[in-house]
């Protein structure tokens, strides 16, 4: 080159430019920088031979992996579903008796069961599962049928008092009282007057004592002389705080007088096994779960309710007396 020029102060080459006096010495790049170009200009040709990468015609280059963010996607899904799957599979084959001896089936299965009562249950038991009027509150430890996973189980499969299911829970027919003219409205108040002196509502009364009368003739077979309620026949305990259709004098007189027959749908139409299982180990898990074999011993017969104090005494120790 004719007209190289050196700098004076730096002895360092310029490039020959120059504007009003300045002139832009020759330097060399940075080592570091260029070796990071270069190294950057591999990546990007590697990326390009390796990943999608230049759009064409109508679709762009595959790469060599051939990798690609639907198929990506697919595979995630493929893999939750395949997981799912494997979960679905587990449970419709383990009785839900056994469900608790594996803690992680259980986990996932409440978690399925937690998103499945939001599409099935809610409407009609909250979502919270708190329940309201005439649609009872699964989240405590009163059970109209029992609240062990079995027996839950066999609540939402079958249903209570659904037409056309023969294993449905049959739920006692109480009677219309009032509107079927078995007791005077005057013999109901009594009535209402006792049921609510069971719960610590009321004190004894004279109205009371003769609705003691009345019950202990109308209502012990189904509610039991001491007014704890049948589960084998869906009968609400009566002592309680927790109350299907509500505690006021009218409320349990409209009860008296005009019967509720509350009818849940049964889910074995609608649901798999699977499904089911996952909402029994949800309803189960919300805090009134019961254990196996601590469900209260079934009520008396109705026909043997009177005596069912001392019937039941003998009938508990029967098996320890046959042991030898
Ligand atoms: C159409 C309204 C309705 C829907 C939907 C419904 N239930 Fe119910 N459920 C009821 C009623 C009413 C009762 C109480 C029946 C009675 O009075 O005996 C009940 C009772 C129950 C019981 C028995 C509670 C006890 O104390 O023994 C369980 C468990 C239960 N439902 C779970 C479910 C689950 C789980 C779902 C969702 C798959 C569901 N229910 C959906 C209306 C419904
Ligand atoms: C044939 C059995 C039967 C007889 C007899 C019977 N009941 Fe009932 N009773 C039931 C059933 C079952 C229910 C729950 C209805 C439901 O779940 O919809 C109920 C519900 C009630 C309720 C509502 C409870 C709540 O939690 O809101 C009251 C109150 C009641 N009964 C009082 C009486 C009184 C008082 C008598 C007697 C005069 C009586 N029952 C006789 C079966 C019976």
């Amino acid at each position: 080159m004719a007209n190289k020029k050196i700098d004076s102060e730096t002895g360092v080459e310029t490039v020959g430019h120059e504007w009003d006096g300045i002139e832009e010495l020759n330097n060399p790049l940075p080592r570091w920088w260029l070796l990071t170009f270069y190294a950057c200009i591999l990546f990007a040709i590697g990326y390009v031979i390796v990943y999608p990468a230049i759009p064409m015609l109508t679709k762009g280059t595959e790469g060599l992996w051939g990798w690609s963010s639907r198929g990506s996607l697919a595979a995630e899904t493929a893999k939750a579903e395949a997981s799912r799957k494997t979960l679905l599979a587990q449970l419709t084959a383990t009785p839900i008796e056994q469900l608790a001896q594996n803690p992680e089936l259980m986990r996932a299965a409440v978690s399925g069961g937690k998103a499945a009562f939001k599409v099935n249950c809610v409407q009609c038991h909250g979502s919270g599962a708190a329940g309201s009027t005439g649609y009872p509150n699964l989240n405590d430890d009163d059970w109209l049928y029992g609240g062990n996973l079995k027996e839950i189980e066999q609540t939402i499969t079958h249903g209570i008092r659904q037409p056309g299911d023969d294993q449905t829970r049959p739920g006692a027919l109480m009677p219309s009282f009032g509107r079927d003219g078995i007791l005077t409205a005057a013999q109901i108040q009594d009535t209402v007057s006792f049921v609510r002196t069971l719960s610590g509502k009321e004190q004894a009364s004279a109205g009371s004592a003769r609705g003691a009368a009345l019950y202990a003739a109308n209502c012990v077979a189904c509610h039991g002389p001491d007014g704890k309620g049948n589960r084998q026949l869906g009968a609400p305990n009566l002592t309680d705080a927790i109350w299907l259709y509500g505690d006021s004098r009218d409320a349990i007189a409209g009860s008296v007088t005009n019967a509720h027959a509350g009818v849940m749908p049964a889910w074995t139409t609608k649901l798999d096994t699977a499904t089911i299982r996952m909402l029994a180990a949800y309803v189960h898990s919300l805090g009134g779960g019961e254990k196996f074999g601590l469900t209260p011993a079934p009520a008396s017969a109705p026909t043997s309710a009177p005596t069912s104090a001392q019937a039941a005494a003998p009938a508990a120790a029967a098996p320890a007396n046959a042991k030898p």
